[in-house]
């Protein structure tokens, strides 16, 4: 038998489908995290009628849940913030869906358009705010899913609060 050549000795792929890898159902990188989110995103039959704005309170709706992770829809009527916080040992990526929120970090504050995606990591502290006057919607994906939420003293904006000192503010609930 002639076994000269690699096409030989494996076959052809396309013959033998139980050696072709499968998709993989539930992402397991931030890449994967991103692209989940991107295609919840591009297809509003997913979350449009789950939006509601609620003037009382932040509306949140937990749209979906995977191996380890939690996929969160936000509805924000303009004025509505999330306070300072972190999101204690979860990784986030999320993307604005609709409007515009602002984004308060140590680094400076981001206006954040439709389509916009953010990445953080744990212990990553940030307000986000919408103020505008339109409302926002927002998707979230925390992994793993999002057990504590720290909130953290606000931020003086004349004299710089040390970070350890606002660590340790007494959460805000
Ligand atoms: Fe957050």
């Amino acid at each position: 038998m002639n076994s000269d050549s690699d096409l030989q000795i494996a076959g052809d792929i396309l013959e033998v489908p139980h050696l072709l890898q499968a998709p993989r159902e539930h992402p397991a990188t931030v890449a994967e995290f991103a692209g989940l989110v991107r295609s919840i995103a591009a297809d509003r039959s997913q979350w449009e009628h789950l939006v509601r704005y609620d003037a009382t309170t932040r509306w949140y709706h937990r749209l979906r849940t995977g191996p380890g992770y939690e996929v969160w829809l936000l509805s924000w009527v303009p004025g509505q913030g999330s306070g300072r916080h972190d999101h204690g040992s979860s990784s986030g990526v999320w993307t604005v869906l609709e409007g515009t929120l602002t984004e308060h970090t140590a680094r400076g504050t981001h206006a954040l358009g439709t389509g916009t995606q953010r990445v953080t990591a744990p212990g990553y502290v940030h307000e986000v705010v919408n103020d505008t006057l339109e409302p926002a919607v927002s998707l979230h994906v925390y992994y793993p899913g999002l057990t504590e939420m720290p909130m953290h003293a606000p931020q003086c904006s004349a004299a710089a609060v040390p970070e350890e000192a606002a660590a340790d503010a007494a959460p805000a609930r």
